[in-house]
């Protein structure tokens, strides 16, 4: 029996667990979870039927599989208060954005096996993508139970460390900018003053629901869909042609912010700043 720990059970750590133990993937009596306050993981025990341990070393102590779902800043101190009770066979799950490989060996000690993972809030809904990167010294068996935990929410895609900043702009992050983009549409139907806010977001919303249903079909890229309602000479092409104008120095700027925000969180993570 394998047994996990999760410590951190705020969005991300807390949507992890639901989902494992709402899929069956993981038993909710092989789980259990701390968190800073203790509130949130006694929420999700309640709710779920998993533990709430008293404390990350209890979580630590008791754990073949250990999820580390705290924010960046706080992963040092997390592994660093963890490492004399966690069991040198150990696995480390790390979630963090930020946070290297080579940082979680150096905070955790070079005797355990690590993976780090980006999921998707849209794992929420058994879909999106949680990105992975192995860490040196990770066994067949490692690999096939974190491909199966993550494939059974989503979809696991296996990929080097160093393109996650870029894959995770366009996995854990794209729903964010996807929903800010509606937002901006949605506001300039508002700005001609014919509209409410709550039914220029439902409109959108439903279509939102219906494209991303029509895209989920292998055939069916994003050129499909823009070919088939821009169609030649139409009013949505107008459209089309505008944000294909403007668009490309939009999204330059978010790749280029994100990229300077992951930089600085890195640095100053290793004390470079
Ligand atoms: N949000 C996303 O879409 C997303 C996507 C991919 C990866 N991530 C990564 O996931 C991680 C968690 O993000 P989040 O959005 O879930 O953050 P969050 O909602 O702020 O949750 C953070 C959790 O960490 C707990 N915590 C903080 N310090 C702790 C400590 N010293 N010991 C034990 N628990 C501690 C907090 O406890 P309390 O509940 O008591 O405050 C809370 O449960 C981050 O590293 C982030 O980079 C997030």
């Amino acid at each position: 029996m394998t047994r996990y720990g999760f410590i951190g059970t705020g969005s991300m750590g807390s949507m992890l667990v639901r989902k494992f133990t709402g899929s069956g993937i993981i038993a909710p009596a092989d789980i259990a979870a701390s968190s800073k306050t203790g509130i949130s993981s006694r929420a999700l025990a309640e709710k779920t039927g998993i533990t709430a341990a008293p404390s990350n070393t209890a979580v630590a102590a008791d754990a073949d599989v250990l999820f580390i779902c705290v924010k960046p800043a706080e992963v040092r101190s997390v592994l660093e208060e963890t490492q004399g009770v966690l069991g040198q066979e150990a696995l480390i799950v790390s979630i963090a954005g930020s946070v290297s490989l080579a940082n979680l060996v150096k905070w955790a000690g070079p005797d355990h096996r690590f993976v780090r993972v980006i999921p998707s809030v849209a794992a929420e809904q058994e879909s999106g993508i949680s990105l992975v990167a192995w860490g040196r010294g990770i066994k067949p068996e490692d690999r096939a139970l974190v491909l199966k935990l993550f494939n059974a929410i989503g979809t696991a895609v296996e990929t080097d460390e160093g393109n996650f900043d870029l894959y995770a702009d366009l996995t854990s992050c794209a729903p964010a900018y996807i929903s800010a983009m509606m937002r901006e549409l949605a506001s300039a139907a508002v700005r001609t003053g014919t509209i409410e806010p709550p039914l220029a977001e439902y409109l959108l919303r439903e279509t939102l629901i219906g494209t991303a249903r029509i895209l989920d079909n292998d055939s069916t890229g994003f050129d499909t869909v823009i070919t088939r309602v821009a169609t030649k000479g139409g009013n949505t092409e107008e459209g089309v042609k505008v944000l294909e104008a403007r668009l490309p120095a939009v999204f330059d700027g978010v790749l280029c912010a994100t990229r300077k925000k992951r930089q600085a969180t890195a640095e100053r993570l290793t004390g470079k700043r």
